[in-house]
Order: C-alpha cells, then sequence, then structure tokens
C-alpha cells in the first residue's frame, strides 16, 4: 500500500481498504468544486499580492484551475477516492497540469478554512436558488387566489366543518408561510455570509495574508474574528437545514391538503393528468403521488437537520472529522426542498377546483351558527355568551329536522327567540357569510382581492 500522496509523509504505509472507504467524502463534497476553485484562485491571488507566491506562480495556478474547472464542467474529470475529497482531488489535478508550482497553492491554508469557506459558499447559492423557487411558488399561489378569491369552501377546524371561507383566502395563508420561510433563508444567509478563509488549521498562520481581500473577492461579508470559530462553526448550516425543514413542514401541509382535497371523498379538486399517477390494477385510479411525496420528503429533511446536531453536540473546538458528515444532510435536505417546491407549483398551477363540491361541504355541519350568534349580538344586543346558548339551540332544532340552518322558516326561530326578525334570514347563505368577514386578514372576497394585488406587487 502507497502513502497517501498529500499528507502521507510520516506514514510508512497506506490506509486500510476500510479506512479509505470511510474516509473518503469525494463521493458527495465533489459537489463543491466550483466554490473550492473559486475559492483557491482569489486566495492564490492574494498570496501573490501579499508576495507570498510570486505573480508568476499565482497565473500558472488560476489558469490550471480554469482548465480543472472546465474539465469537471464537462464530466471528464477522474474523482479518486484514494484522494479523499475534493480539495485533494483539485490540488492533485493541479500538479498534473502545472507541476511544482500547485503545491504553493495550499500555503497559510488548511482543509480545515478551506472546506469551511466552500460550504458556505455552496450553502449561499442554494439559498440563492431557493429563494427563486419560493418566489414562483408564491406566484402560483397568487395566482390561484386571484381566480379564487370567491370561492366558497369550507374552513375547517379539527377538520371538522367550521366557518365557510374562501379558497383564495386558503392559499393565500401559504403564501404568507412562504413569505416567512424567505425571510428564514436571508436571514440564514446573513449568518452564512462571513469568511472563513485564512482560519487556517485552526490557529490562524503566520503568513501576513489579507482576509479582506479574500473575504471581498468571494462575496463575503468580512471575515471571521475568531479563527477556531471560522473553522468550527457550523450554525449556518444548522439554521439552514432549520429554514429548510420549516419550509418543508410547511409544504407538507399542503401536500397533505391535496391528498385531502383530491380524495373521492373530498372532490374539492382535480389534479392535472401532468401530477397524477395511475394504479398498475385499478384502473380508475388518479393518484396524487407528487403531493405524497412531497408530504414524505419533510421527514427527510428534518430527519438531516437532527443528524446534525447530533453530529454538533459535544464537539469540542476545533474542527473534528465528525463535521464531515455535515455534507449530505445539507445536500440531501437542498435537494429535498428544493424538488418539493418545483412539484408543488407546479401542483398548484395545474390544479382545477370543483366549486360545486366544496360548496355543497361549506354548507354542511351548520357552518354558518357563528353569522346567527353574531347577529344576535348586533341586533338584539344581546350578550355573545347568550347569544351563544340561543344559536345552539337553534342548531339543534335544525339538527331534530334534518335540515340546514337556512331552511329554518322565521317561526321556528322565532320559537327559540321570539325577538329574532326576517334580517336574520340575509346572514344565513354562504356567500353572506363569507362576505361579512370583512376585518383585516378576514376571508370576504374583497379582503382577499386585496391581499392577491398586495402580494402581486410584492412578487413583481
Ligand atoms: N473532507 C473534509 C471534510 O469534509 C475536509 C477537511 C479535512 N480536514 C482534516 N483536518 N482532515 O470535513
Amino acid at each position: 500500500m502507497t502513502t497517501n500522496e498529500m499528507w502521507g509523509g510520516r506514514f510508512a504505509q497506506g490506509p486500510a481498504a476500510i479506512m479509505e472507504e470511510i474516509n473518503a467524502s469525494i463521493d458527495f463534497d465533489r459537489r463543491l468544486y466550483a466554490q473550492d476553485i473559486a475559492a483557491s484562485k482569489v486566495h492564490a491571488a492574494m498570496l501573490a499580492e501579499r508576495g507570498i507566491i510570486s505573480q508568476a506562480d499565482a497565473a500558472a495556478i488560476s489558469g490550471g484551475l480554469d482548465t480543472i474547472k472546465a474539465e469537471i464542467d464537462q464530466g471528464k474529470f477522474t474523482f479518486s477516492r484514494k484522494l479523499e475529497d475534493i480539495h485533494m482531488n483539485v490540488e492533485a489535478r493541479l500538479k498534473e497540469l502545472i507541476g511544482d508550482a500547485a503545491g504553493r497553492l495550499h500555503t497559510a491554508r488548511s482543509r480545515n478554512d478551506q472546506l469551511a469557506t466552500d460550504f458556505r459558499l455552496w450553502v449561499r447559492d442554494a439559498i440563492d436558488s431557493l429563494d427563486a423557487r419560493l418566489v414562483a411558488f408564491q406566484r402560483a399561489l397568487v395566482a390561484k387566489a386571484a381566480t379564487h378569491a370567491a370561492t366558497v369552501m369550507p374552513g375547517f377546524t379539527h377538520l371538522q366543518t367550521a366557518q365557510p371561507i374562501t379558497f383564495g383566502h386558503h392559499l393565500l395563508a401559504y403564501v404568507e408561510m412562504a413569505a416567512r420561510d424567505r425571510a428564514r433563508f436571508a436571514s440564514t444567509r446573513a449568518c452564512t455570509n462571513d469568511s472563513p478563509l485564512g482560519s487556517a488549521a485552526l490557529a490562524g498562520t503566520s503568513f501576513p495574508l489579507d482576509r479582506d481581500a479574500t473575504a471581498r473577492g468571494l462575496g463575503f461579508m468580512r471575515p471571521m474574528r475568531n479563527s477556531l470559530d471560522g473553522v468550527s462553526a457550523r450554525d449556518f448550516a444548522l439554521e439552514f437545514l432549520s429554514a429548510c425543514a420549516i419550509m418543508a413542514t410547511h409544504l407538507s401541509r399542503l401536500a397533505e391538503e391535496i391528498v385531502l382535497w383530491s380524495s373521492p371523498a373530498f372532490k374539492f379538486i382535480t389534479l392535472s393528468d401532468a401530477f397524477s399517477t395511475g394504479s398498475s390494477i385499478m384502473p380508475q385510479k388518479r393518484n396524487p403521488d407528487a403531493a405524497e411525496l412531497v408530504r414524505a420528503k419533510c421527514a427527510r429533511v428534518t430527519g438531516s437537520l437532527v443528524t446534525l446536531l447530533g453530529v454538533m453536540k459535544a464537539l469540542p473546538l476545533a474542527y473534528a472529522k465528525d463535521m464531515q458528515e455535515d455534507k449530505e444532510a445539507v445536500f440531501d435536505a437542498a435537494d429535498s426542498v428544493a424538488l418539493a417546491l418545483a412539484a408543488m407549483t407546479g401542483m398548484i398551477g395545474d390544479l382545477k377546483v370543483n366549486e360545486i363540491a366544496m360548496r355543497r361541504v361549506a354548507g354542511e355541519g351548520y357552518s354558518t351558527a357563528t353569522d346567527i350568534a353574531d347577529w344576535i349580538v348586533r341586533v338584539l344586543k344581546k350578550p355573545f355568551r347568550e347569544a351563544h346558548h340561543i344559536t345552539g339551540r337553534i342548531v339543534a332544532m335544525a339538527e331534530a329536522r334534518g335540515c340546514g340552518l337556512a331552511d329554518l322558516t322565521l317561526k321556528e326561530l322565532q320559537s327559540v327567540e321570539p325577538g329574532i326578525i326576517a334580517d336574520i334570514q340575509s346572514v344565513l347563505s354562504l356567500d353572506a357569510s363569507v362576505a361579512s368577514r370583512t376585518s383585516f386578514g378576514g376571508t370576504a372576497p374583497d379582503r382577499v382581492r386585496e391581499q392577491v394585488r398586495y402580494w402581486q406587487e410584492q412578487l413583481k
């Protein structure tokens, strides 16, 4: 067994095969190649600027790195597990391309600060692309909400019909959640956007680095103040995962609703063929697989958060190899939420609403009972508690008669409360009920249209 060509100087023997297998991260950290190369170029330029390496070597390094970037882009690069990770794979290839000058690139740097830098850059890029997907998702929701600002549906509590609402209002609730998801990612981005480069292994370095220049060159806000923190902080990744997990949780709630709404028991919506699947045995089936998978992805993303929290718990400063386990968790979560968002955007855009079914269920379960109680408070000036009690008796009467609240005659209503007059019948319809909920944030179609306009403006 030959010793490792990058760090094998003090070793007489190479690693056991199983050591190589457990140690190598190249199978997943190759995804950091663009960030790794960008950071190396900035580092080399700074070293030359500071006279730590020659301009000629820096130029050779930069040219070689460009070649490597192109090779990887085009799938022509051969990754080697023997070289452990992306950092050493790139450096070894650089040596093949430019010779000994390649050995100067790692001056005043360690894989610890190199990796921390690459990973922050990657998370930053992931946040930017997720934000674009979140905007697309919001736009799809707002467009549907605009079409259905006055479409009546049952609003549920405990999944029991509670009060009629509008479908547009329901969709806009998810737009709000997505807006907070975006804010969480923005705040994670700010915490991610400091540069660990120059922390070296853990203690900093004796070379006269210009850490401000490398930070600036990579678009970071500033160099991190403490080199130990620079190499060992992973709270940016934890924040990212937690923002992903919260967002995935939001998506899972909508996914679950789509599964329910599209079931024959509800028939509220029909998913497009493009987002449905058939059954291999039951020809009639039309399954909401995409929504079910979004629902399940949430577990996986939450799992990634828990994984990294577990890895980081009680880990002494500074770097420990445990932290190599940070990447798969983050990559998998980022991939999962990106896919989930795209699938949800597609499903929302395509789905067809069955207004008749929604309206039918909205009228079940005496859903306008609160409107009666409110009317009694408003017109008869009764305390709400008493109005609630009177309404309860009215509901019991409708139940006994097997009819809806709007089907009760004035006489019947008056047998419960003699003060009731015909005007009460104006609040018993579903449309009157939703139209009356004009409080800020309420479900009235006019309010929903206002909110739609607000979001259209925000998402321009
Ligand atoms: N592949 C390593 C990781 O992902 C890079 C850092 C290695 N550093 C070290 N001291 N062995 O964590």
